[in-house]
């Protein structure tokens, strides 16, 4: 594959002449998709925006462009080329844009997880991958009866999974499972943390038989930094305040939180809620400046936390990379292609089609 040199720090003003010239010239033959995480400047590119349920709804809906250019993290653009048709190309523009989170579920790990956890229950579990996964563990997901979810559908995934077995188990991220579980009626007694880098996940053959929802030990260092004294602060500062968070946040604020959603889901709230209403919003900085910007003045809207909340890998994503990416493409050189190879494509995608099926 064709490879050019990034070009050396160069004037913003030029970069955004670029990235929309060489967007001009590929017509559509690309698709610019962006998460609600990117910066503004990368933004304003989208011909789409979305959580990554919508945007893995998008990339499967798609496929008249001939390239899907993903402004977001490798995760995504993996299930974008999963879902969207084979002749589509899909770049990251840059391939370090990863997920912490993520990194924290190797397939190995789970693949031991998963065969030590039905050596104790049998077939009685559900595999339930968040989508902020590698292609891999989507693969296992799919070859074993589970289901991909977002934070947008967990809770209707979860649904689908313990009508099929009595018990989940739900990885990477455990603020998402347990939060969900927890809303679902499920108490944190019948929910256990496996721990990777424990014997047996350090739990014994009792607490694993006994849990109806077994958490994987991963977080969002993101969401993690929320803590419940930034839900007490806010709502003593700003009185009448009312709290959004991310599912990804710790449980005790999540409790504390007056509501909960996606980042979709954070952004219709916040949109539809009446002229006056003050929000706190527990997500990532770029898009709460966002939204703080497009709700004024009929709402004001703060981020939870006073410290430099961004996600440093979505942040990777910068408009000399996007330049670049789409430049080459122009010259009819492909870079930083993401391709999930076809066997676990194949798996993978089982996996997601049960989510986008689900109702
Ligand atoms: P959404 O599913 O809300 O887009 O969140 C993805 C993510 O990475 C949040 O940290
Ligand atoms: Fe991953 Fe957290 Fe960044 Fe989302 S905010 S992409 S979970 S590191």
């Amino acid at each position: 594959m064709a490879q050019a040199a990034l070009p050396v720090a160069p004037a913003a003003e030029d970069v955004q002449e670029r990235i929309a010239a060489a967007r001009r010239a590929l017509g559509q033959r690309v698709v610019i998709l962006g998460h609600h995480y990117q910066r503004d400047e990368v933004i304003r590119h989208a011909d789409f925006t979305g959580d990554s349920f919508k945007l893995a709804q998008l990339a499967a809906s798609h496929p008249e462009a001939e390239y899907i250019v993903f402004c977001g993290v490798h995760f995504m653009a993996e299930s974008a080329d999963i879902l969207s048709a084979p002749h589509q190309k899909v770049i990251l523009p840059d391939l370090d844009a990863g997920c912490t989170m993520a990194d924290m579920a190797e397939i190995g790990q789970v693949e031991d997880c998963w065969d030590q956890m039905t050596a104790v229950v049998g077939q009685d579990v559900v595999p339930v991958t968040y989508m902020n996964s590698a292609a891999s563990l989507k693969a296992l997901v799919g070859r074993e009866g589970g289901a991909v979810c977002t934070s947008s559908n967990a809770r209707a995934v979860l649904d689908w999974a313990f009508r099929r077995k009595p018990r989940v188990l739900f990885f990477p991220d455990q603020h998402l499972g347990r939060n969900t579980g927890y809303r679902m009626g499920i108490p944190l007694e019948q929910m256990a943390v496996w721990d990777p880098n424990e014997d047996r996940g350090g739990l014994t053959e009792e607490q694993i038989r006994g849990a109806r929802l077994l958490l994987w030990k991963g977080h969002c260092s993101v969401h993690n930094r929320f803590t419940p004294d930034m839900v007490d602060r806010r709502r003593e500062q700003i009185p009448g305040v009312k709290v959004i968070v991310h599912p990804e946040c710790r449980f005790e604020v999540a409790q504390k939180a007056d509501a909960i959603g996606s980042t979709e889901g954070i952004i219709k709230t916040i949109h539809e809620s009446p002229a006056g209403t003050k929000w706190a919003v527990g997500t990532e900085l770029n898009l709460v400046s966002r939204l703080a910007r497009e709700c004024a003045p009929e709402r004001q809207v703060v981020s939870l936390d006073d410290c430099f909340c961004v996600c440093s890998t979505m942040f990777r994503i910068d408009p000399p990379h996007l330049a670049w990416a789409l430049e080459n493409l122009v010259e009819g050189r492909l870079v930083n292609v993401v391709k999930v190879p076809d066997e676990m494509a194949r798996q993978a995608r089982v996996a997601l089609d049960r989510m986008l099926e689900i109702r």
